[in-house]
């Protein structure tokens, strides 16, 4: 290879090797720093050195130097038009000092030339549309005498475009990233709810969704696991909106016999059906001018879907074996602790009503995703249910720590069950960690399910506590269910497979 084909793949390999690096992250003075080294490795240009103008200071700065230590680099600060650096900035061109020597500009700030002979000092402005944003120097020693300065300063400013590129990029990636902690720090504990505990980013959010949703008549649907607050924050909305004054009307649609559900949401006339004996208004009437939350939407039929969709619509409906069209003004939000979208793509759901529901989606955390605000719900129940058992009853900083590492597949229900039953029972003043179950003291059901090994063992306890909850509600299966959080389907597929049966 010739030389001078060898010293192009060398600007060549350089080049690509300062995009690499400079494309790695976002950490600026690492990147810049690297790419100082990335000089010197390819291109025999010592202490490579980066300027950035600062708008503040009206100085500029060193933000990287290879070969100079944290002292030197400090001192390494220019004005506009100061020194060799200050005037390539102020002029946008580049300057060659081919003895540094001999120079009586050269200022030599950070004291790092000690024998200044035999050095030239290249000097590029780091440019972006036409304007200096800072100046890239490096010295080269003249070992080299078949190339020419015009050379080196033209690789140089191929560098410093793709510097300013990237310091421009970093300069827009940093105010994004300080808008997104400033907005963080203002949400932080703004947002707060009567009786509506949440410290958490989420929950935060969660807060701020509902002041912005409350005053319009937007659909709403909430989503979350079972107890993890859906009907505290549509009971919110309602509360907050100007329909307070009117009725809340809360409807599962999981918890009525399908064939019933259409004259319980819009009544029904004299003789619609046998023991009909008199006409009765269904939910939506009852909730004229006010709200109404269908929770458990997810299970609404099929059949009836397209007469809710009319309601969101027309806002008129006709009660079954009615021919009166009746108008009302209802707002409608919505539960579920299903996956809607699923249910569409299986055909269980009608896209069009999912479309129209999902106009504000709002998304409950599960507890697990927000243990920040365990031991502020602690403290929360311990004050309600000590005042509801007149009793003042102290939790140990052990038992709180137990309980923010338990999982709460039940969330805010079960930890509240929890802290009740716990005032409760106690016969003591403080609720320590030997008072908790058992089952808060093991690692995560899920996790612990990997492990074949221990899941006999799991499923003991598991069936112990199912079988506990069964005798402390007598059996009532959903009760039963409701106080380990899970749901009553679950504990009644719990109760077949461990063939759970009542011998009192
Ligand atoms: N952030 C919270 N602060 C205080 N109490 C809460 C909070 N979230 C939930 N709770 C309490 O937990 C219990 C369960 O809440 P809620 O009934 O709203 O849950 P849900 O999501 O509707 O559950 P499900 O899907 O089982 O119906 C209620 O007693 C509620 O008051
Ligand atoms: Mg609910």
């Amino acid at each position: 290879m010739s030389y001078s084909l060898a010293r192009e793949n060398r600007i060549l390999n350089a080049l690509l090797e300062v995009s690499r690096v400079l494309n790695s992250s976002f950490d600026l003075e690492k990147n810049l720093s690297r790419t100082m080294r990335v000089l010197g490795d390819f291109l025999e240009m010592e202490r490579g050195s980066v300027f950035l103008y600062d708008q503040n200071t009206k100085e500029l700065k060193i933000v990287a130097a290879q070969g100079l230590t944290k002292e030197q680099i400090d001192r390494g600060k220019y004005k506009i038009g100061e020194g060799i650096v200050g005037r390539v900035l102020e002029k946008g061109t580049p300057m060659v000092i081919s003895n540094v020597g001999n120079e009586p500009l050269f200022m030599n700030k950070t004291g790092s030339r000690i024998g200044k002979n035999g050095i030239s000092f290249l000097c590029v402005p780091i440019q972006f549309k036409g304007e200096s944003i800072g100046v890239l120097s490096v010295d080269k020693i003249f070992k080299d005498r078949d190339i020419t300065v015009d050379e080196d300063i033209r690789v140089l400013e191929i560098i410093s475009s793709i510097i300013a590129q990237y310091v421009i990029l970093w300069k827009h990636y940093r105010e994004s990233e300080m808008e997104r902690e400033n907005l963080k720090l203002q949400l932080k504990g703004k947002y707060s709810l009567p009786n509506i505990i949440g410290n958490s980013d989420k929950m935060q959010e969660v807060f701020e969704a509902v002041h912005r949703v409350s005053d319009s008549k937007a659909t709403v649907i909430l989503y979350g696991e079972s107890g993890t607050g859906k009907e505290l924050i549509a009971k919110a909305i309602h509360y907050m909106s100007p329909r307070s004054k009117f009725p809340f009307i809360k409807f599962n649609c999981a918890s009525i016999p399908e064939g019933l559900l259409e004259s319980e949401l819009f009544g029904h006339e004299k003789g619609a059906f046998t023991g009909a004996i008199i006409a009765r208004k269904g939910r939506f009437e009852l909730a004229d001018k006010g709200t109404i939350l269908l929770d458990e939407i997810g299970d609404l039929p099929l059949n009836l879907q397209p007469k809710i969709l009319r309601v969101l619509q027309e806002k008129e409906f006709e009660r079954v074996g009615g021919e009166k069209t009746i108008k009302v003004d209802v707002r409608l939000l919505a539960a579920t602790s299903r996956n809607l979208e699923e249910l569409v793509s299986k055909g269980k759901f009608r896209e069009d009503l999912f479309y129209r529901l999902n106009v504000v989606p709002i998304f409950m955390p599960p507890l697990r995703e927000r243990k920040e605000d365990i031991s502020l719900l602690v403290e929360f129940f311990l004050k309600k249910f000590n005042r509801e058992n007149n009793k003042d009853v102290t939790i140990s900083p052990d038992a709180v720590r137990i309980l923010t590492d338990y999982h709460w597949p039940g969330n805010v229900r079960e930890l509240e069950n929890t802290i009740e039953r716990l005032i409760v029972m106690s016969a003591s003043s403080v609720i320590r960690a030997s008072d908790l179950p058992v089952t808060m003291k093991l690692p995560p059901y899920e996790d612990v399910l990997k492990k074949e090994s221990l899941k006999t063992g799991i499923e003991d306890i598991e069936k112990s506590s199912i079988l506990d909850a069964l005798e402390k509600t007598g059996w009532v299966q959903a009760k039963a269910a409701r106080l380990i959080g899970i749901t009553p389907r679950q504990i009644g597929y719990k109760i077949k497979k461990y063939n759970l049966q009542n011998h009192q």
